[in-house]
């Protein structure tokens, strides 16, 4: 059938049709055919990828406090990542006192953006919900890229920082958090002071091994 559904397993004329059709299979499959998709430099538009493309690790931020309830927000949509068996293995903390910020940011060679973010959020796996080590891992990667495009779109800036791993065990201790609790990373958040930092990525073609 010419233009729905069809796209995945066909050979390509170009990249932009091949990606109209997927489109449009999912749209088709939710009961709500779209008819009009916007196209920008990025190829099709919508929110989500959007925010997807739009997002960057923002290091910079304004010295201004983030109303709880836009974190418990962006926490919230994190938490509705996916999970295997949905046992959702994802705990967080949030850190906003000065002096435990500071312990947090003696902790990693990132001290200056830890010091400077309004909140921290460190995220753990919790070990005792845990049924497979991969696939555990995999989820705690699900909701942290969730927790950033979230708080993106929030009109947040975030940065996963990963560096502090080395200390995990310290800043468990510093929070006097359980042993169950192992550190996956420490998202820094606030207000972005700079923006519109480019990024860049390999083009797909380069990224796909089997095509067949
Ligand atoms: C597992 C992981 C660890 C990271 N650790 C750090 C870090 O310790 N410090 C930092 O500044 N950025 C860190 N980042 C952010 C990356 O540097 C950033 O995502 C990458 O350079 C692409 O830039 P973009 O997010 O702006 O597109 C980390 C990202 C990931 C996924």
């Amino acid at each position: 059938m010419e233009g729905r559904g069809a796209g995945l397993n066909r050979p390509r004329s170009s990249g932009l049709r091949h990606l109209g059709n997927i489109f449009h299979r999912f749209a088709a499959m939710n009961g709500e055919p779209v008819k009009e998709i916007a196209v920008s430099e990025q190829g099709l538009e919508t929110p989500v990828l959007k925010a997807i493309f739009e997002r960057r690790s923002i290091r910079h931020f304004e010295d201004a406090t983030v109303d709880r309830n836009i974190i418990l927000q962006a926490l919230k949509a994190a938490s509705w990542a996916p999970s295997g068996l949905n046992n959702q293995p994802w705990r967080f903390a949030l850190v906003q006192d000065p002096e435990i910020k500071e312990k947090l940011a003696a902790l990693t060679r990132y001290s200056t953006i830890l010091k400077s973010a309004a909140v921290l959020i460190p995220v753990f796996l919790d070990n005792e919900a845990c049924y497979d080590r991969t696939k555990d891992c995999q989820a705690m990667g699900g909701c942290l890229q969730t927790l950033l495009l979230a708080l993106h779109s929030l009109g947040l800036g975030a940065v996963w920082i990963g560096e502090i791993l080395k200390n995990k065990e310290k800043v468990r201790d510093i929070m006097k958090l359980p042993e169950r609790l192992e550190l996956m990373a420490v998202v820094a958040v606030g207000y972005p002071s700079r923006t519109g930092q480019s990024s860049h990525r390999k083009p797909v073609e380069e990224l796909i091994i089997f095509d067949k």
